[in-house]
C-alpha cells in the first residue's frame, strides 16, 4: 500500500488534469487512466513527469481499473461521457461509459478497500429547477440521459458506501470553466464566447441576458476534490458551485474588461428550453470539508483567455456552428 498514491480516471481531461495538478502540489503520486477520447496528453505536459503515470484504456475494462487501483490511498473518478446533447444523441454509449464505467471503479474500490473514492457528479441530476439556491435535498429528476447516468452513478456510490462500509463522496459540479477547457458548440458559454472573441465574431446573447448561472473556476473544483479526498470519514453528495450567481449581461461586462470596449454583442431570441436560473447552495461542503471557492470570475476569465491565447491553435478546435 502506497500512502501517497492516487488514481485519477479521466485525468487527461479538463477537470481531471486540474485535479492531477492539485494532487501533485500536495505531494501525491498520481496514476492517470484515460482513453483520450476527449482528454489530451497536452494537458499533462506541464506536470512533473516523475510524479505521474498515464495508462490509456477504457473505464469499462474492469480488470485494468482493478489493477490500477491497487495500492492507491484514494481514487478520483472523473472519466465519463460528458454533456446533455451528446447523451441525447447516443444514450446507450453514455450509459455504458457512465454507469458500467462507474461500476468498474466501484468494484475496484470494494476489492482493494480503497480508503476514499471521490465521484464526479453533476448539477444535471436535478433537472427542472424547483427552488433556489439548489441544496443537496432538491428533487433529482434529470431531464437528459446524461443526468440519469450521473444520478445512477451517485446511487451506486451511495449503495456501495453502505453495503461495504466505504468512504465515498459525490461532488455535484455546477457550471465549471477554466484552464484546459476546450470549445464545445453545446458547452459552457465561456469557452464559446472565448472562441468567438478570438475569431472576431460577435458574442451571442439569447433573450434579455438576465439568465443567471453559478460559474465555478476549475481550480476551485480541483480544490474541492482534493479536500474531499483528504478528509477522513466523509461520505455522501455535496453541491459544488460558488453559491453566488452571475447574469449573462454581467458576464458580457467581464468579457469587455478582458477584451476591450469594442467587443460586439448580438442579441437573439430566447432559446427554447434554456434553464433560466441556477445557483448552488454550498454550505454543506463548507461545513464538512472547509470548501471555500476562492476565484472571482473576473480573475478566472483573465487567466482563461490568456491560456487560450498562448495555446492557439491546438487547444481550441475551430468553431463548428453558431452558438
Ligand atoms: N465540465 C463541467 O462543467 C462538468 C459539470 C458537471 C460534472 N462534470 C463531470 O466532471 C467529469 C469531468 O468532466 P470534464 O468537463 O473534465 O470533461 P472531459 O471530457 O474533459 O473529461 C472526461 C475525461 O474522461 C475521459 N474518458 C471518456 N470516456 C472514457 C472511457 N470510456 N474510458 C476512459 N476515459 C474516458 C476523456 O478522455 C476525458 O479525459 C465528468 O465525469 C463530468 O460528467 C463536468
Amino acid at each position: 500500500m502506497t500512502d501517497n498514491r492516487a488514481l485519477v480516471t479521466g485525468g487527461a481531461g479538463f477537470i481531471g488534469s486540474n485535479v492531477v495538478r492539485k494532487l501533485i502540489e500536495r505531494g501525491w503520486n498520481v496514476r492517470i487512466f484515460d482513453d483520450l477520447s476527449t482528454g489530451y496528453r497536452e494537458n499533462l505536459e506541464s506536470l512533473a513527469a516523475d510524479r505521474i503515470e498515464l495508462t490509456v484504456g477504457d473505464i469499462r475494462d474492469g480488470r485494468l481499473v482493478h489493477a490500477l487501483a491497487e495500492g492507491c490511498a484514494a481514487v478520483y473518478h472523473l472519466a465519463g461521457s460528458v454533456g446533455n446533447i451528446k447523451s441525447i444523441e447516443r444514450p446507450q454509449l453514455d450509459a455504458e461509459i457512465n454507469v458500467i464505467g462507474t461500476l468498474s471503479v466501484l468494484e475496484a474500490v470494494r476489492a482493494h478497500r480503497t480508503p476514499k473514492l471521490v465521484f464526479s457528479s453533476s448539477s444535471a441530476i436535478f433537472g427542472e429547477v424547483q427552488y433556489l439556491p439548489i441544496d443537496e435535498a432538491h428533487p433529482a429528476e434529470p431531464d437528459s440521459p446524461y443526468g440519469v447516468t450521473k444520478l445512477a452513478g451517485e446511487k451506486h456510490c451511495l449503495a456501495y458506501a453502505k453495503l461495504f462500509d466505504l468512504d465515498i463522496v459525490c461532488l455535484r459540479y455546477f457550471n465549471v470553466y477554466g484552464v484546459n477547457q476546450r470549445y464545445d458548440a453545446y458547452g459552457n458559454v465561456i469557452p464559446i464566447w472565448t472562441r468567438r472573441l478570438l475569431d472576431k465574431e460577435p458574442l451571442l446573447i439569447y433573450g434579455d441576458g438576465e439568465q443567471t448561472r453559478d460559474f465555478i473556476n476549475v481550480d476551485d473544483v480541483a480544490e474541492a476534490n482534493v479536500r474531499a479526498g483528504e478528509t477522513p470519514g466523509l461520505r455522501g453528495p455535496f453541491n459544488i458551485g460558488t453559491g453566488t450567481t452571475f447574469t449573462i449581461n454581467r458576464l458580457a461586462e467581464a468579457f469587455r474588461a478582458v477584451a476591450g470596449p469594442n467587443l460586439v454583442f448580438e442579441h437573439r431570441p430566447p432559446r427554447k428550453g434554456e434553464v433560466l436560473h441556477s445557483q448552488a447552495k454550498v454550505d454543506h461542503a463548507a461545513k464538512a470539508f472547509g470548501f471555500r471557492p476562492a476565484i472571482a470570475i473576473e480573475r478566472g476569465l483573465v487567466d482563461y483567455v490568456a491560456w487560450i491565447r498562448e495555446g492557439m491553435p491546438s487547444r481550441m478546435p475551430a468553431a463548428r456552428s453558431a452558438s
